[in-house]
């Protein structure tokens, strides 16, 4: 509602207007600012309405013709009806502005909900070797084990030297190395096994030693269902005064119960490793038969699992500890492998397919 004053504008005598055309003009003029939608059309309104174009202008203009007194009155009416145009300008951008915005920041919103409200919505979990190494290590840590880690990068002698494989050893031939372009040729190289961790620890000269070392082992294998180039082993090593055979079979014999259920069984068959002596392959009741003999155990209802041995007087020595006082156990075995043997997984590249249909089952 305008004020009553400015209701008899329009009739100003003498004016540029006739009567009722101030009126009329700023009653449209309002009502079309009232009504624009956007900031844009608001600003080409400004100037239909107030610019040098506009019919107010022009009866500005038309004030210089008209008697000094009547002009004075005229132009305080046309003044008036600026002052009210620009105020519902203002107003109205105001306004617009502040819907814009309230638009902006909706568009802007990101809905966080949206994925935990979804019936797909899931955590995801451990990789199925990670958890495996996990269970080993809690088994060997309730057996009174450390749990000891290895660089990946080995020199060639902790890998291989050390552990009584010499130079041109035909046991290197097995475990064919990557190599790094790194000191005296072919001296450093990936680890091809956990074993150089039992030098690491036995160069440490803490004794008795009671300690595994699980990782990641690498070797120029190309992969088929049984093999690949990266893969993940666990290593043991037992260190103290009068350590038997005995005591490396009953420690195979408690781990495997412990990850592949009570009544699995477990046997040592002779075999040879460099680093060992004696050497055995040990084996376990074949989980996916019971023993009575399957295809995955080609009918003999075992399954080997690793090697293991008495540690070689060698290695020992190359560490500087006394044979004659000292003794103990090793063994060694593929975590990826026993992973795939539990769970009656044929195929090891399925661990790093990424197939979350396959992961989502263990
Ligand atoms: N390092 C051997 C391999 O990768 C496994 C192994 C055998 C480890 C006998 C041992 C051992 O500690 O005593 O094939």
């Amino acid at each position: 509602m305008r004020p009553m004053a400015q209701q008899s504008e329009g009739a100003v005598a003498g004016a540029p207007w006739s009567p009722g055309e101030l009126e009329a003009q700023l009653a449209q003029s309002l009502l079309a600012i009232g009504e624009a939608a956007d900031l844009d059309t608001l600003g080409v309104l400004r100037s239909d309405v107030l610019g040098p174009r506009s019919r107010l202008a022009g009866w500005r203009k038309g004030l210089g013709t008209i008697a000094p007194e009547q002009r004075r009155t005229a132009g305080a009416a046309l003044n008036a009806a600026r002052d009210e145009l620009e105020a519902a300008l203002s107003q109205r951008a105001e306004t617009l502005a502040e819907r814009q915005r309230a638009a902006k920041l909706a568009a802007d919103r990101l809905d966080l909900t949206e994925v935990r409200l979804s019936q797909e919505w899931s955590t995801g979990h451990l990789h199925l070797v990670t958890q495996v190494r996990e269970e080993l290590e809690d088994v060997f840590v309730g057996m009174g084990y450390e749990i000891a880690e290895g660089p990946e990068v080995e020199s060639d002698w902790n890998n291989f030297t050390a552990l009584n494989v010499p130079p041109d050893h035909p046991a290197r031939s097995n475990q064919d190395s990557f190599y790094l372009d790194l000191g005296d040729r072919e001296s450093f190289l990936l680890r091809t096994q956990t074993s150089p961790v039992q030098i690491r620890l036995l160069e440490r000269g803490v004794l008795p030693l009671y300690a595994v070392a699980p990782g990641r082992v690498y070797r120029r294998d190309t992969a088929d269902a049984r093999h690949l180039p990266v893969f993940h082993q666990i290593e043991g090593i037992v260190i103290d005064r009068g350590v038997t055979f005995g005591d490396l079979a009953g420690t195979i014999a408690t781990f495997t119960e412990a990850i592949f259920g009570q009544g699995t069984k477990s046997r040592l068959r002779p075999a040879h490793f460099p680093f060992t002596e004696p050497s055995a392959e040990f084996e376990i009741t074949c989980s996916i038969c019971g023993g009575t003999g399957c295809r995955t155990c080609g009918g003999v209802g075992w399954i080997e699992l690793g090697g293991a041995g008495m540690v070689h007087p060698a290695v020992l020595e190359h560490a500087g500890i006394d044979p004659e006082e000292w003794s103990g156990f090793a063994f060694g075995f593929g975590i990826d492998r026993l992973a795939m043997m539990r769970h009656e997984i044929e195929d090891i590249r399925s661990f790093i397919e990424n197939d979350a249909r396959f992961l989502a089952q263990f």
